[in-house]
């Protein structure tokens, strides 16, 4: 059986139909056609699936498709806007904060949804926000670099001469 379900994914409505127990990651892997969004281990470890909905930072893995008609979801697809880098991405690439890049887009809407609650987080509350998030490639350092560089930058404002990111991704 196949239900209804109308969303908002990256600002852009959809109406899909599909079993009511099919995962959201893979409505939005296979029905959307957006693969940024990760597997990893597929039962909630390890934050590959990170996605952003109603507000709220979710597994995409563990969520059943019924439960979010009339959501608003965001994916690491809709960070970018107009062809310019989330200065999350643009600190993330600058820190050197990538390696294989699996943990990536999800680690990127954790940064975003802890930005979007607090700003201005301390080095110990980013690393706690990103503790769900597992990345087996960088160590975390350049990460919680990164989410710091982003935090001074300010969500989509442009780098300033004060606020170059300095670290050379080495
Ligand atoms: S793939 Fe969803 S938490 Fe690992
Ligand atoms: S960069 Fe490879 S898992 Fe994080």
């Amino acid at each position: 059986m196949s239900i209804s379900i109308s969303l908002t994914v990256n600002g852009k409505s959809y109406t899909i139909e599909a079993p009511p127990m099919k995962r959201l990651l893979d409505v939005l892997r296979q029905d959307l056609h957006l693969t940024g969004t990760k597997e990893g281990c597929g039962e909630g470890e390890c934050g590959a699936c990170s996605v952003i909905a109603d507000g709220q930072l979710i597994n995409s893995c563990l969520a059943p498709i019924c439960q979010f008609d009339g959501a608003v979801i965001l994916t690491v697809e809709g960070l970018a806007q107009h062809d310019q880098l989330h200065p999350l991405q643009q600190a993330f690439w600058q820190a050197g904060a990538t390696q294989c890049g699996i943990c990536t887009p999800g680690m990127l809407l954790a940064a975003k949804a802890l930005l979007d609650q607090e700003p201005h987080p301390s080095h110990d509350q980013i690393k706690q926000f990103i503790a769900g998030n597992l990345c087996r490639c960088t160590g975390y350092t350049k990460i919680v670099e990164a989410i710091e560089w982003a935090a001074r930058l300010g969500d989509g404002r442009p780098e300033t001469s004060n606020t170059k990111a300095g670290h050379g991704g080495g």
